[in-house]
């Protein structure tokens, strides 16, 4: 399965938003399609892929080590089809010979591609490696009610670029907070909102739209990014570290709103940012939109031109606090 196939297939089969969601997709189906141009046209993947060869070493360091040769357990949660999942595991194995983990996502065509690579790695033959097909709010309500020797906490938990998807935010990273033992870390990626040229370009639209008397106003699409997660992480009072990553998209083809994808692409941008596609602006809403994008660009000398992007990975460490009252009351 191609990464575009596998992204149509998890992107596809998305939950319609319930009434509560945050984030809304109105014209799913519109919207799948713009995702996909989008994902085609951007390097977010591989960009991922090279932080994780050059820098998960170090949230691996953090990583409490596991006493009397106890197995190091990892949860994926949204792990899709693996791609990331499997880069970690492999550095991880490195460091930890007793190695489980829980693959965690709703999408079972995802959870079956992530299946087959691990069948072509052999560096993760010593890896016990098991998948559960469940939402993220699903799961965290059902197996740690208590932590038995049979369902104990976890070392790594990582939420990559899925909490867009789950209905609370805070309950979320709540709830696999306290999966973690006492030291373990959380791995969350998602967008930022700076150095984002797509979010700045359609900020820059709004205040000229608002400026225009006879346009009838947008509908807001409440997209989450990394700040609205740093919020929660703040009034939850963890302790956490942000990197910025940026990545760059292919904007070739919107600029002139001649070609298909270009078409799609400017509906990414709209239906992320609002709740309409490009098509439903009105012509002047188009132009303008159009001259916003067309100021954030960067040509380059193949004739293209990119916007550049940013997600932000944060680590979460949790507290070693708990660990040492067991200790002193265990003194006591
Ligand atoms: C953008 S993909 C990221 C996949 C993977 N973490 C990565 O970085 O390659 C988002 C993933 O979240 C999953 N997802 C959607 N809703 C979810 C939910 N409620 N709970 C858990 N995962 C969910 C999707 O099926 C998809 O695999």
């Amino acid at each position: 399965m191609s990464c575009l196939d596998y992204c149509t297939a998890v992107f596809g089969r998305l939950r319609l938003p319930s009434k509560e969601d945050k984030m809304r997709t109105l014209k799913e189906h519109q919207y799948h399609r713009s995702l996909d141009e989008f994902l085609r046209r951007c390097d977010q993947e591989q960009v991922m892929l090279k932080w994780i060869q050059n820098n998960f070493s170090r949230v691996l360091d953090k990583i409490p080590s596991s006493l009397n040769g106890e197995t190091t357990r990892f949860i994926g949660v949204g792990c899709g089809n693996g791609i990331m999942d499997v880069e970690m595991l492999k550095k991880a194995s490195e460091l930890h010979p007793r190695l489980h983990n829980i693959g965690i996502d709703p999408n079972g065509d995802a959870l079956g591609v992530f299946k087959e690579r691990v069948q072509t790695e052999p560096r993760l033959d010593n890896v016990n490696i098991e998948w559960t097909q469940e939402t993220a709010e699903k799961y965290q309500n059902v197996p740690p009610k208590s932590f038995t020797k049979e369902a104990p906490r976890s070392h790594f938990i990582h939420m990559l670029h899925m909490l867009y998807h789950v209905s609370s935010i805070e309950g979320a990273i709540q709830k696999y907070y306290d999966m973690l033992v006492e030291g373990g870390v959380m791995l969350i990626s998602l967008a930022s909102r700076s150095n984002n040229q797509l979010y700045n370009t359609f900020k820059k639209f709004e205040t000229l739209q608002s400026n225009q008397t006879n346009s009838s106003p947008i509908e807001r699409n409440d997209k989450r990014y990394s700040d609205d997660v740093i919020a929660v992480l703040e009034k939850l009072g963890f302790e956490y570290s942000v990197e910025s990553v940026e990545y760059r998209l292919d904007v070739s083809g919107c600029l002139e709103r001649k070609t298909e994808g270009g078409k799609l692409l400017l509906d990414f941008v709209c239906l992320t940012n609002a709740a309409q596609s490009y098509e439903t602006l009105s012509e002047e809403n188009q132009r303008v939109l159009i001259d916003c994008l067309k100021e954030s660009c960067t040509s380059t000398e193949d004739g293209k031109n990119h916007v550049k992007l940013t997600f932000d990975i944060i680590t979460v460490v949790k507290s070693l606090e708990g660990a040492i009252k067991e200790q002193v009351n265990g003194i006591k």
